[in-house]
């Protein structure tokens, strides 16, 4: 880990602009720089990088963020060697923080089971070349299907010796904690209770991470065994989703080809590598998942999927695709001659062959897609609305538009469909897509627990609540699933527009308050929204929002240093250019009157840009900071909602004399805001007071009903008195920053 002062040290001292351009060509466009989007291809540049906020977006595919989103994006690195990452740039030493305890128990479990793991495939190794039952029977079968001892040697295949717990007495005696051996799945104890190896008797393929690390094996039966492979269970060290066979061996190559072929066993692997095809990875007979995407995703955009040309083979390649394309993944698909499977093909043919063989043949998704349905179409016109339907679907899923038109043009023709047709029902499908997308996106970004959404309720203004807010649950705990009703809530949308403000212009001024004595108070946006809930007894009930709100809180009085630091450094700067200035005027010959107005205008010149200048850094400061928090949901959320007020300014820019700017009416649209919020959670009681009444009213209770009489009417007294309060606090509506 590391420690937060050097995290921090890291993130100031990484520069937009610096990384950015160790991708990017940059050219300087009014205050921002822009460049070709490094995440997508395009051919005019929509990618703005602007120093200030130290923050950079691509217009078109949206993608973007701090100097650390950027290099997480763009390398595929985590948070941690992301920072890491910035800290070589920078030359920045970084000494790694000691772990805590739970963390590092957490970590010497996985390491403990890491070395277990890379002991027995090293034994296993071993195994196979150096004792008698290696090379008869697993050496021998390997052979015999053409894998070379290179492969095996590349590969790191074993036998696992068939003697009942060979494999668990020699880790035993090697040391090893046999419960470690049992979580990996090299142990299975039996119903009486004896322990006994659990891939005895057969080939051993390690599956290892692109790190290196050995976390899993398949083990092949040689015997016509019920269990043709057994492989490691899901472990600490293994998440199957996430993983993909001969990452490890094919990372590099991957890379330098910009291209992977993904096959479906560990064979096909081996026999691709041999034929010189290193750049092949196996889903292990599995459906491609999002998180198998997302690795290779890391190393290239462009994959080939390589299948048997059987029919299900054909209808293999089918599946999944709407999902690769989805994740912006170039897709081709390459079907062999019908009997063939990448081994045995590659085996029969060499390697210039297979390289000719794939030229020839890989065709893309979409159009493989449309001829293959075309195929099955024949005169049945109930199939030819589904196969256009599912074109549609797929096509539906490309990000890029010009792709998809591109698409839309060549399947027309395929099908024999006007182009038209198939265009509107793109931009339909897409349209729900998109939709979709965003609601699962908020579903997942921005939980409502039933309970939170309860306890935010300030009809109970004496609260139970004590002084913990409602609806913060621990930092740390993974997000809570989202109960349907809590779901539709109205409270999102109106807690994000108070958590905007906080977040743009939480340090600005609100109002100042006139004291007793006559001496002002001047009120953030922050202490304002901060007052405010605290009166009510009231929180966000959105959990990632009540975190940043604290966030926020917590950041007060680093930003008060930081200001001043600031302030001081624009202060020495206007210094030098008032000099400069007044010189510059003493020097010209103008009469003293002109002198006099000069100067004049020098001054309020440099007093209204040091004004512009600290509202600019107030602005910005919080957005700077919490773009690049440890915490990934965080960063995420800080990050949209930068995003969207990054757009804003671009149009105020373009537009800056008549676009009034949020930052001048603050003191109206906080307490706008606020009230809204607060007038809603009102409602919301209100009506769960009024189906309570109805249900009881008449039954006779009539002790419970004048109880919730009063209730609700209490309830309407508060909902209209909360306007007029928030009006009265007041005084002098004028924004300026707060020191
Ligand atoms: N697989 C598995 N468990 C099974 C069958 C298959 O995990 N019972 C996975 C393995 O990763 C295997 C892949 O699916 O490599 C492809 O299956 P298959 O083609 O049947 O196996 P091959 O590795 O090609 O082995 P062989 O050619 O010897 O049949
Ligand atoms: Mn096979």
């Amino acid at each position: 880990m590391i420690d937060p002062i050097t995290a921090q040290k890291i993130k100031d001292a990484a520069d937009i602009v610096e990384v950015v351009s160790d991708y990017v060509n940059l050219s300087r466009r009014g205050a921002n720089y822009m460049g070709l989007c490094p995440f997508h291809n395009e051919r005019t540049p929509s990618f703005s990088v602007n120093r200030r906020k130290n923050f950079c977006y691509c217009f078109s595919c949206k993608k973007g963020g701090s100097p650390v989103n950027f290099v997480m994006e763009k390398e595929g690195l985590s948070y941690h060697d992301a920072l890491l990452h910035l800290a070589r740039k920078y030359g920045i030493e970084v000494q790694e923080r000691e772990l805590t305890d739970e963390e590092r128990a957490e970590q010497s479990e996985r390491e403990a089971m890491l070395v277990a793991n890379e002991w027995a495939m090293l034994k296993m190794c071993k195994d196979i070349f150096d004792t008698q039952e290696g090379r008869d029977i697993g050496l021998s079968y390997l052979y015999g299907r053409g894998v070379t001892e290179e492969a095996v040697r590349k590969f790191n295949l074993g036998y696992a010796l068939d003697k009942g717990s060979a494999l668990t007495s020699a880790a035993k005696s090697a040391g090893y904690d046999i419960n470690i051996l049992k979580s990996l799945g090299l142990v299975g104890t039996s119903k009486e209770g004896r322990e006994y190896d659990r891939f005895r008797g057969r080939v051993i393929f390690p599956i290892i991470n692109s790190a290196g690390k050995v976390i899993a094996f398949g083990g092949r039966d040689l015997k016509g065994g019920m269990a043709k492979y057994i492989n490691s269970p899901e472990s600490n060290v293994y998440k199957k989703s996430n993983e993909l066979y001969g990452i490890y061996q094919a990372r590099a190559d991957i890379v330098r080809e910009d291209k992977c072929y993904l096959v479906e066993g560990y064979l096909d692997v081996i026999g691709m590598w041999q034929s010189g095809m290193r750049n092949t990875v196996a889903s292990s007979g599995t459906a491609l998942t999002d998180g198998q995407i997302a690795l290779i995703h890391r190393f290239t955009e462009n994959i080939t999927l390589i299948y048997d040309g059987d029919a299900a083979g054909i209808k293999a390649s089918l599946r999944g695709i709407d999902m690769l394309l989805n994740h912006k993944m170039k897709v081709k698909v390459l079907l062999l001659p019908d009997g063939d499977d990448p081994d045995s093909f590659a085996r029969k043919h060499t390697s210039e062959e297979f390289r000719k063989y794939v030229a020839e043949h890989e065709t893309d998704i979409i159009r493989f897609k449309a001829q293959v349905l075309l195929a099955d179409i024949k005169k049945d016109p109930q199939k030819r609305i589904e196969a256009v339907n599912s074109v549609v679907q797929s096509i539906a899923h490309i990000a890029d538009p010009v792709s998809r038109d591109v698409y839309i043009q060549e399947c027309a023709s395929i099908l024999g469909i006007q182009e038209d047709t198939i265009a509107k029902s793109v931009a339909r499908v897409r349209g729900t897509l998109v939709e979709k997308w965003k609601q699962d996106r908020i579903k997942r970004e921005f939980p409502i627990t039933s309970e939170s959404a309860q306890t935010a309720n300030p009809a109970h203004p004496s609260g139970n609540g004590g002084n913990m807010p409602a609806g913060i649950s621990e930092n740390t705990q993974p997000l809570k699933p989202l109960s349907k009703i809590a779901y539709s809530s109205p409270m999102l949308p109106l807690e994000k527009v108070v958590i905007e403000y906080c977040l743009k212009y939480g340090f600005l001024e609100l109002c100042t308050i006139v004291n007793d004595d006559n001496s002002e108070t001047s009120v953030s946006v922050l202490d304002f929204v901060s007052e405010e809930l605290e009166a009510d007894n009231q929180s966000f009930s959105v959990n990632i929002f009540d975190r940043i709100f604290r966030l926020l809180k917590d950041m007060k009085e680093e930003y008060a240093v930081a200001y001043e630091h600031f302030s001081q450094k624009l202060d020495e700067s206007l210094d030098r250019q008032r000099k400069e200035g007044i010189e510059k005027i003493a020097a010209s010959d103008l009469s003293v009157i002109e002198i006099e107005r000069a100067e004049k205008k020098l001054e309020n010149e440099l007093e209204s840009k040091r004004a512009e200048d600290l509202i600019e850094f107030s602005k910005d400061y919080p957005g700077r900071q919490l773009a690049s928090h440890e915490d990934g949901e965080v960063r995420y959320v800080v990050t949209e909602l930068i995003r969207e007020r990054h757009q804003l300014s671009h149009i105020y820019m373009r537009d800056n004399n008549y676009v009034e700017r949020d930052e001048d009416r603050l003191s109206q649209l906080v307490p706008r805001a606020m009230t809204e919020w607060k007038n809603e959670l009102l409602n919301l009681r209100l009506k769960e007071l009024f189906s309570r009444f109805h249900e009881i009213s008449g039954k006779g209770d009539t002790e419970e009903e004048s109880k919730l009489m009063m209730e609700m009417n209490a309830i309407m007294r508060l909902r209209s008195q909360v306007a007029k309060d928030i009006g009265d606090r007041i005084l002098s509506p004028r924004s300026k920053t707060i020191r």
